[in-house]
């Protein structure tokens, strides 16, 4: 009988809540100042980077031209996991995004897990984009006659035939931006602002400067492996391509982080998120096919730090070639700088919250930032951009947050029941189709990637269970709720 009851008290424990009304109530007070347009051009600056300007090249070779279709369907889901987003941002408008949320919605664990997919989509999500940085950069270096050695420009295995071992440009540019926000200095608007515009600048240049030169034959056969096909060990097609240039829309969750900070966010955070995917979905869609139309997407196979030059190469122009990288390579910097800021903050919370140790949350009275956690993350992260090669941490960050996209949509399903009072400055339409579409989306890309990205992702929440268990379970700060 006491045994009976102990366990029950375990399971409970395991699923213990975060009340909604007392984070509401703890909230800090923030200005509101942020417009539309405000929260477009933050999403668009965390959005785009390494997606457009290098998984293209895998993403060709994977669908042939119609990886347009991929982007297209990545679109999708992420449209209607926007909205779920926005829904519950506008619930809790607090700091922590998903993991807050689930903290609210599903109880501790599920929201241990969400956390530890957020660090492997923000900490990870960094590595990746800096290793396309690293791309860029080395071909700029080299367009102004400076080299490198090439057995430091990537990861070992990364190009056939090619003998690398270390990404040091990759590694270094991780450690810059780790230092710029331990010592607390944060990416302000002005600076964002001025990179989105060279961002959206350099892609509006390439694809007036090239649309010119694309010959129809190059997109026969359109879809040259169908939805998917798999040959050898390798997925191909529109929809494995698609689970690849998902990474290229991660980041408009960004947006739904500053529902404090909003005017009217009930309209305003689910525009913002929308607008800032629409936008980049059809730049992404009109590069796409520029760039499959200008070569065959087989070229691809020798350009794939850098397929947008894979293009310039055979347009003949050059100079366009530098335009472009320097865009790339300030535009790759700002998702760099938000990824492993979000990094930081969420491995804050959940310290904050005991199922980190304290270690992470401590915050340097000096810089008035989680200093130590920012380094040790940081740290981590560099040296997963110097030694793992680009697609397998994409695709790891891919299924990582396809998982807590899931979580979120079933999060608004749920919530919609159990809490049907509290106020929604914004409610998601179509509810409960639109979640439902997430999901199967979702689980649709996430049957897109390979079995070995899986395999990857049970190891790492592993690893994350074995760290809950052994500690978070423990500190927890929320304590149990009797007869709950
Ligand atoms: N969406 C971001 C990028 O493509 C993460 O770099």
């Amino acid at each position: 009988m006491i045994r009976k009851r102990k366990e029950s008290e375990h399971m409970s424990s395991l699923f213990r809540k975060k009340d909604i009304n007392d984070l509401v109530k703890h909230a800090s007070p923030l200005k509101r100042t942020l417009k539309t347009w405000d929260l477009t051009f933050l999403g668009i600056g965390a959005i785009i980077g390494t997606g457009i300007f290098v998984l293209t090249g895998k993403g060709a070779l994977t669908a042939g031209p119609a990886l347009a279709l991929s982007f297209f369907m990545a679109a999708i889901c992420c449209g209607f996991a926007g909205l779920c987003y926005a829904e519950f941002a506008s619930m809790a408008p607090v700091a922590g995004s998903a993991y807050t949320y689930s903290y609210i919605a599903f109880g501790e664990i599920i929201a241990f897990i969400i956390g530890w997919d957020l660090i492997l989509e923000y900490a990870l999500g960094a590595a990746t984009v800096s290793v396309g940085w690293s791309g860029y950069f080395v071909n700029l270096l080299s367009n102004m006659g400076i080299r490198i050695p090439t057995l430091l420009t990537a990861a070992i295995g990364t190009t056939p035939g090619v003998n690398t071992i270390f990404n040091l440009p990759a590694f270094l540019i991780i450690l810059v931006i780790t230092w710029i926000i331990s010592i607390g200095i944060t990416q302000t608007k002005r600076v964002n602002d001025t990179m989105v515009l060279v961002k959206l600048a350099v892609i509006v240049l390439f694809i007036i400067c090239t649309i010119w030169f694309i010959k129809p034959q190059n997109w026969h056969p359109f879809s040259p492996f169908g939805w998917y096909s798999y040959h050898n060990g390798t997925a191909s097609g529109i929809i494995p391509a698609a689970s690849i240039v998902f990474f290229s829309f991660i980041g408009f969750d960004a947006v739904s982080s500053s529902a404090e900070e909003t005017i009217n966010p009930s309209k305003t955070l689910p525009r913002g998120i929308l607008l800032s995917l629409l936008i980049s979905t059809i730049l992404y869609i009109i590069m796409t096919l520029t760039m499959t139309g200008v070569v065959k997407y087989t070229i691809f196979i020798k350009y794939l730090n850098a397929p947008i030059l894979a293009v310039l190469a055979k347009t003949g122009q050059t100079w366009l070639s530098i335009i472009v990288s320097v865009g790339a390579i300030l535009g790759m910097t700002t998702v760099i700088l938000v990824q492993l800021y979000g990094q930081s903050r969420i491995s804050y919370s959940m310290s904050r919250d005991g199922l980190f140790p304290k270690f992470f949350g401590q915050v340097d009275q000096k810089h008035q930032t989680p200093f130590k956690g920012t380094w040790f993350f940081g740290i981590i992260t560099a040296l997963a951009s110097g030694f793992i090669n680009l697609n397998i941490l994409s695709e790891l960050v891919n299924i990582g947050t396809l998982t807590a996209f899931i979580l979120v949509s079933a999060g608004v399903l749920l919530m919609r029941r159990t809490h049907p009072e509290i106020h929604r400055g914004f409610r998601a339409p179509g509810v409960p189709i639109t979640p439902i579409i997430a999901i199967i989306f979702c689980i649709t890309l996430i049957a897109g990637l390979n079995w070995e990205t899986w395999l990857r992702f049970v190891v790492w929440l592993a690893i994350g269970m074995a760290i809950y268990f052994g500690y978070g379970r423990r500190h927890a700060t929320i304590k149990d709720k009797k007869g709950e």
